[in-house]
């Protein structure tokens, strides 16, 4: 995957990249609290989307596997500023492994805001090397299993976690358990119906269109109605059926069970 130059050639080219990009341009500090301190959350969203679709197959989702190079904490060979992200994300490091993207400045500085993200997720992140088995433990007396499937057990009413490891960075998971109502993904939502005669069911969104909802109960059966037949349709947005655990864990047990989930690397069972 590595395009090598002559060793003398390459750093010749990286002196004249980190020359143009120390004169060019002004000096922000990078850190997890400098540069862009409150990113949009759009466009932290939209550098998610980009970040995870083609910067994770070299860098990995935690930003650290280029060696020197740890996107999440700011810690880059030569860039000082977002500027200079934005400009080595959009034309590559020639002759390193850094290859150009074919991006607008737009979606560049969108990917940086999603790192500061990351930076300021990682800033409180209180997860270093929990103990999985201990994890596991908990995610089964905690009854995680009575909404959530890895592997074959479990409900289908909540997402499956059968790959959450390689899909969720460990601050966020740390999130999801702290603060469930805060982060809710729209392909994760409820739906409360209420019917012509009153009743008001609250279900998982499975499908939607201009003519019908079909939604997943909490005994796993599929309901489907006619939106002419609903009083009211509410989608679940800034609430979940998922409770908080922050007064049921300790510190420790939360890093043990963000160690677990992260382990989590399967592939789901259909
Ligand atoms: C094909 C593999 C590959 C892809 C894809 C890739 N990178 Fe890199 N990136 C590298 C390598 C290798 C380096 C280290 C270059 C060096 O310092 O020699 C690097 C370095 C960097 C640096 C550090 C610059 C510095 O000052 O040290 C940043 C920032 C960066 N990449 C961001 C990104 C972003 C954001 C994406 C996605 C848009 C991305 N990279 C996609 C391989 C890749
Ligand atoms: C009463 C049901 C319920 C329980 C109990 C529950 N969850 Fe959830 N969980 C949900 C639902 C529903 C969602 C999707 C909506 C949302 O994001 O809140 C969710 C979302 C999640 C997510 C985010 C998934 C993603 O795609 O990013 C994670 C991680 C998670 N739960 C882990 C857990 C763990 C670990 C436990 C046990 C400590 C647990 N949940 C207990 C219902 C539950």
């Amino acid at each position: 995957m590595y395009r090598c130059l002559p060793a003398a050639k390459r750093s010749k080219k990286l002196r004249y990249i980190v020359s143009a990009v120390l004169t060019v341009w002004p000096l922000a500090p990078l850190s997890a609290q400098g540069g862009n301190t409150n990113p949009d959350p759009h466009d932290v969203r939209a550098g998610s989307e980009i970040f995870n679709s083609i910067c994770t197959v070299c860098h990995g989702q935690e930003g650290n596997q280029v060696p020197g190079v740890d996107l999440a904490h700011g810690t880059f060979h030569f860039a000082k500023t977002d500027q200079d992200l934005i400009h080595i994300i959009r034309n590559g490091i020639p002759g390193s492994g850094m290859p150009a993207n074919n991006m607008s400045e737009a979606s560049a500085a969108a990917v940086v805001s999603y790192l500061h993200q990351m930076a300021a997720d990682n800033a409180d992140n209180t997860i270093t090397n929990g103990n999985a088995d201990h994890g596991r433990v908990l995610y089964q007396s905690l009854g995680c299993a009575k909404c959530h499937r890895i592997g074959e057990v479990g409900s289908r009413l909540g997402p499956d976690l059968t790959n959450i490891g390689n899909l969720r960075r460990s601050a966020i998971l740390e999130r999801k358990l702290l603060d469930p109502a805060k982060d809710i993904r729209p392909e994760n939502r409820f739906v409360t119906v209420v019917t012509e005669s009153g009743r008001t069911i609250t279900g998982k969104l499975m499908n939607q269109d201009t003519f019908t909802v079909l939604l997943m109960d909490p005994s796993e059966t599929l309901l489907s109605f006619n939106r002419a037949d609903l009083k009211q349709v509410t989608i679940e947005d800034k609430s979940t059926i998922m409770p908080s655990y922050r007064d049921k864990l300790s510190n420790q047990d939360l890093s043990d069970l963000v160690t677990y989930l992260k382990q989590q690397k399967g592939a789901p069972v259909q």
